[in-house]
């Protein structure tokens, strides 16, 4: 049966977004369906109500979008970041007047079911909106953060593994010339897990995630400092610092910039440290501590040959599930394979880990991969104050 459904991505951005309305309008077309773009995520059923725009305005031909000129035809969406649909950050329509119009938006468009690209804060708003209008939903994760449950993978996070590895590489040639110590401040909100994989892969020397240094003290600066030492009398005058946004300061609250915090604070100790009588801070005396924070540069980016074909296969499986009618599906990513989990179960986990203020999917803080960056000689703070539980019930990914 042909059927007419929307497509939306919402939250933050990130690479691979249009390569999924991409490979949803190309698997759609095949079957003959309509595809329609909705404009900033829910925003965009808003609008259809209030007449700011209308459904033929939102119709996705061919492959979803097409260039002008002798270059008309060339499928070029995939390798676009950002999303030609926008997305929206402020999702939460507080106001049940708002909620209305967007239930009835949806239903002006007549859809038979809805693809939403989100993360964990904006799939928690539209699985509500979706409940009050009983809507017919697939959600597709996307995040650079990782940090979606019940999914191994998400849109995005790799292409933004690769930026940051990059941008250390990229760091690590100013700061060999300078004999300095550079901290790289990179995204995650409460998640380690891009600094975990681009810290190893860039060759970090030192790695701070939230699962394993919640906070700096002045134990872990003193080490951090010690470490620098080490590597400054082995002959190796530099050193790369990945530091993730989600570690807190001194007093357990949240810095703007906590590289900068971070890199304040090493100077400060390197130089307490090299007038005390230790040989092993001698070194330390010309010590230049320098900070850089990625920021946005993060999320965007050509998205990877990987997040494409992932991108692709998720595409795949929230068409076959629209086509099977089994609806209320996150799409996901497990063991080698694409498969899909309830959003019923998915979604109350989500909402108990932001009432609680956790990670819903934190670095697993015994996992392979902080054993392997453990066993390069990666320092990854104080084990000793690691917190061991962070609360009982949070899930926690394999790396
Ligand atoms: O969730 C993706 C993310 O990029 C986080 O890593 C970061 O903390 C946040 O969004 C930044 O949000 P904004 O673009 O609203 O500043």
């Amino acid at each position: 049966m042909n059927k007419r459904i929307g497509i939306l991505t919402s939250g933050g951005d990130c690479p691979g977004l249009n390569a999924i309305i991409r490979a949803v309008v190309k698997c759609a077309c095949q079957k003959g369906w309509e595809v329609y773009g909705i404009p900033y995520g829910t925003d965009g059923f808003l609008k259809l109500e209030q007449g700011q725009c209308c459904s033929e305005d939102l119709k996705l031909q061919e492959h979803g979008y097409d260039l002008p000129g002798i270059l008309h035809g060339i499928d070029i969406l995939q390798f676009l970041s950002g999303s030609i649909l926008g997305s929206l950050s402020r999702g939460n329509p507080s106001d049940p007047a708002i909620a209305k119009m967007i239930i009835q938006g949806y239903q002006n468009l007549q859809l038979d079911a809805l693809i939403a690209v989100g993360g964990d804060g904006s799939l928690d708003i539209i699985y509500d909106l979706a409940e009050q209008g009983q809507w017919n939903l697939v959600a597709i994760p996307k995040t650079i953060d990782n940090d979606v449950p019940f999914t191994e993978r998400s849109i995005g996070f790799r292409t933004a593994v690769d930026t940051v590895t990059s941008a250390l590489y990229d760091l690590t040639f100013t700061a060999a010339s300078h004999d300095r110590t550079i901290v790289v401040e990179v995204m995650g909100r409460n998640a380690g897990h891009l600094a975990l994989h681009a810290g190893i892969a860039g060759g970090a020397d030192i790695i701070l995630i939230p699962e394993l240094t919640p906070q700096i003290d002045s134990e872990l600066i003193t080490n951090i400092c010690l470490r620098i030492a080490q590597l400054r009398l082995s002959g190796r005058k530099f050193a790369l610092i990945v530091i993730a946004e989600g570690v807190k300061n001194q007093a357990g609250a949240k810095e703007k910039y906590i590289g900068d915090y971070l890199a304040q604070n090493i100077n400060e100790m390197s130089h307490k440290l090299c007038l005390s009588d230790k040989p092993e801070f001698y070194d330390l005396d010309k010590l230049e501590t320098r900070s850089t924070v990625l920021g946005h540069i993060q999320r965007s980016g050509t998205p990877s040959s990987y997040d494409r074909l992932l991108a692709a296969t998720f595409a795949k499986k929230a068409i076959d599930l629209i086509a099977e009618e089994k609806y209320n599906q996150l799409v996901v990513w497990q063991s080698g394979t694409v498969q899909s989990q309830s959003l019923d179960k998915v979604i109350p986990h989500i909402k108990q880990c932001h009432q609680l203020g956790v990670c819903p999917s934190p670095v697993n803080k015994d996992g392979f991969l902080v054993q392997t960056a453990r066993s390069l000689g990666i320092y990854l703070g104080n084990q000793e104050s690691e917190v061991r539980s962070q609360k009982s019930g949070v899930r926690s990914q394999e790396s």
